[in-house]
């Protein structure tokens, strides 16, 4: 995945380059510095200690050792005085240069603790947004896979009113969900013939007729479709409804989209959040079929509506329900107009959930 955020302890994490967040001396210390050094072992002081030190928002590497990892990237994170005293600036820099030092040593993979936001007092909530800033726009023009490791949950926050609405959205689903199955045997009874189970549905009935966003452009019907036999001076259906019935595969429809909404192939998968090489494998196989959470962040990359996502997603045989968090977290952005990837991973993670894009 090119950015994701994990809970973990980065002293048992696998990645090209693992980075510490230090101080000057580069001497060791508490916290992540602190477990680095003990999980790594001696060794790793007696490098640090050739180093000669390290200024705040540098970086310098050492080996690994006893790491799972190549190479650990010493970096200073900045000393928080109240955000006046270039505090943000700096915290860029240890990205930035903890990057480029990753990519100069061929690094395809990197993990990051939050830098600053333990004994350095960083606000949280702004280390992360720095951090997550800093991953995209190194990744608008490099690829590698950056993680941002967090401890803990507590770390990540998201503003105490966002977790609230979206806990109240939940709450309310689910709430939703209860009053339509207390209601059903009532309701079975009253509408001859049909299927209790339909009526139980907790997703609004589809109408037949559908303006889907399939099949809108007619420019891109070539891609692999049947040929119209029906769409002219067709009665029972109209051109909206023709193609948005035909068999295309997401990839078709995933590829389709993208031109429509004149978006380059890059700027989708880089909006998704998903790499270039599964993109390609996306591309090249028209039956490919993605995991959940590859499919919506495209709906999100593409900034579908609701029921544009449905669509979508129902082309690889996914749909959201109202029963699970996961789904329910997406459609609360979606609805709420929100198609920061990022911001909704945010969200995901604060709710144990998987995140979007390429997992
Ligand atoms: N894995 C991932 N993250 C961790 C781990 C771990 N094992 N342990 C702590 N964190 P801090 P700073 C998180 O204090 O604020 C040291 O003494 C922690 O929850 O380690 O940059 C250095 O020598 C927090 O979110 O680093 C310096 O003197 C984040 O790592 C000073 O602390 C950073 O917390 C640097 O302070």
């Amino acid at each position: 995945m090119p950015f994701s955020l994990v809970r973990a302890d980065i002293t048992k994490f696998s990645a090209d380059a693992i980075v510490n967040a230090a101080n000057s001396s580069l001497l060791g210390g508490g916290g992540v510095d602190g477990a680095i050094h003990r999980a790594a072992g001696p060794e790793l002081l007696e490098e640090c200690s050739l180093l000669g030190g390290c200024e705040t928002g540098q970086a310098k590497a050492t080996k690994g050792y006893r790491l799972d990892c190549k190479h650990i990237i010493h970096t200073v994170g900045p000393i928080w005085h109240g955000g006046k005293q270039g505090e943000s600036e700096q915290l860029r820099s240890c990205y930035r240069n903890s990057l480029a030092l990753a990519e100069s040593l061929g690094c395809a993979s990197i993990a990051f603790p939050l830098i600053s936001a333990g004994v350095y007092g960083y606000p949280k909530r702004e280390a992360i947004a720095i951090a997550e800033d800093e991953a995209r726009k190194f990744l608008a023009d490099h690829d590698m896979e950056i993680t941002l490791v967090i401890f803990d949950t507590d770390s990540f926050e998201i503003s105490a009113e966002r977790f609230e609405d979206i806990r109240q959205y939940i709450d309310d689903a689910y709430a939703k969900l209860r009053d339509d199955s207390d209601r059903r045997p009532m309701m079975a009874a009253t509408v001859m013939g049909s299927d209790p189970a339909a009526i139980s549905n907790d997703e609004p009935a589809r109408p037949k007729k559908k303006k889907g966003i399939f099949g809108r452009n007619k420019k891109t019907e070539s891609a692999g479709s049947a040929p119209c036999e029906m769409a002219e001076g067709a009665e029972e259906a109209s051109a909206d409804d023709f193609f948005s019935m035909r068999d295309e595969s997401f990839s078709q429809a995933l590829l389709r989209l993208i031109d429509e909404r004149g978006m380059t192939d890059v700027e989708a998968y880089k909006r998704a959040n998903i790499d270039r090489k599964l993109f390609s494998k996306i591309r090249s196989d028209i039956h490919y079929k993605p995991k959940k959470q590859t499919a919506v962040a495209f709906a999100v990359a593409l900034k579908l509506d609701i029921r544009e996502t449905e669509e979508l997603l129902s082309k690889a045989g996914y749909a959201l329900s109202n029963s699970l968090d996961f789904d329910l977290i997406v459609k609360y952005h979606i609805t709420h107009g929100i198609y920061d990837i990022f911001e909704i991973n945010e969200a995901l993670f604060k709710f144990d959930q998987t995140l979007l894009g390429q997992n």
